[in-house]
């Protein structure tokens, strides 16, 4: 839907005013009406390495999902304020693993004997908390473009991975890209005694996949996939790694946001897809795209937009920048110094990966 006149020209306006004073970033499935305004866009990772790019910038204003902006307060100097235009803008999968399941989860693998084979590698998408218990325990963090590298760097360090908190990343990327079994892999459930696994389980696995999952991503089914390769016959099926293992096994490409973006443009003209990802990016990319002929669709009509991701409209992103225009600071997410230090410390070895 066209944003409201009268909105873009007052956030346009606010942000003239803030001029160098303030940074915005937008990740890819922001809506239209906000991503006009970002001045990076990006996947989770261009998106965390960019954070720090501009620190003469007071406000970074982050038009994405809370761990985004967490992230961005852990890498950004202590002068520097970063703000979520709607503090309701959280993440499903990253809510699925607390601190406290965590810990019960260390002492399950300590009981095991296995805890010190055991290197954590957690995904962007989880809070400050999980990312402090990862450096803590010598681990890395990884985001869907880079998880075959901070794996490979893992099982240098250990023997074992625990990986947190979206299973069909782990799962999706130790035996697609990195071609270990399915039986390789257990899935440990934060909700049962020992994670539902026995001890021999636990000793017997590689990969320890916790029980988490992306709801907008988790819905794209292998059924999707038949009927769109039916429907449009040359289709080339491109999902993201967050989608379950079959869907992803079925696909032709698989990659991160920005992986999504790139291959479509590098895409030659006449040809035909079907994206499996948030269908904010998949329409801006199929109206991008649509005068260079190519065909691109949503991989399931009965998918839906990420709804915490879309909380960040332009309404919001005007009282934001127009607040902050006048001195009040608004929504600022700041983790705590004790936690920020060994999130960074995860998070900085993924930026240090090869
Ligand atoms: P990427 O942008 O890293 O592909 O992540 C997708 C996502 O789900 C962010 O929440
Ligand atoms: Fe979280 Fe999925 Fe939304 Fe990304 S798309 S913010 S993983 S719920």
């Amino acid at each position: 839907s066209p944003s409201d006149p009268d909105l873009v020209e007052r956030a346009r306006a606010a942000k003239e005013k803030l001029g160098d004073k303030v940074f915005v970033l937008g990740h890819h499935y922001q809506r239209d009406e906000v991503i006009q305004f970002a001045d990076v866009t990006g996947d989770s990772f261009k998106l965390a390495r960019d954070a720090a790019a501009k620190p003469e910038a007071e406000y970074i204003v982050f038009c994405g999902v809370h761990f985004m902006a967490e992230s961005a307060d852990i890498l950004t100097g202590d002068d520097q304020k970063v703000v979520l235009p709607d503090l309701a803008a959280g993440c499903s999968m990253a809510d699925m693993a607390t601190a406290e399941q965590v810990a019960e989860c260390w002492d399950v693998l300590t009981e095991a004997g296995i805890a010190e084979q055991v290197v954590p590698v957690s995904y962007m998408n989880s809070s400050a908390d999980i990312k402090a218990f990862t450096g803590k325990h010598g681990g890395t963090i990884c985001t869907s473009s880079n998880a075959e590298r901070a794996l490979n760097w893992a099982f240098e360090q250990g023997e074992k991975v625990l990986f947190l908190p979206d299973q069909h990343l782990g799962r999706n990327t130790a035996v697609r890209d990195m071609g270990m079994s399915l039986d390789d892999c257990v899935l440990y459930n934060p909700h049962k005694p020992n994670g539902g696994l026995t001890v021999e389980e636990l000793r017997a696995a590689k990969m320890i996949l916790w029980r988490g999952h992306c709801s907008v991503h988790g819905r794209f089914s292998l059924d999707s996939v038949n009927d769109v390769r039916e429907r449009i016959p040359g289709v080339n099926v491109l999902v993201h790694p967050e989608c379950r293992h079959e869907v992803v096994a079925a696909a032709d490409y698989v990659g991160s946001t920005e992986y999504i973006i790139n291959t479509l443009e590098a895409a030659p003209a006449g040809s035909k897809w079907a994206i499996g990802t948030e269908l904010n990016l998949v329409r801006r990319l199929a109206n991008r795209f649509a005068d260079q002929d190519k065909e691109i669709v949503f991989l399931d009509k009965t998918v839906c937009f990420c709804s915490t991701m879309n909380r960040i409209d332009l309404p919001h992103l005007v009282w934001t920048l127009e607040s902050l225009a006048e001195g009040n600071l608004v929504n600022q997410i700041q983790v705590d110094k004790e936690t920020e230090s060994f999130a960074k410390l995860a998070l900085e070895r993924m930026l240090a990966l090869p």
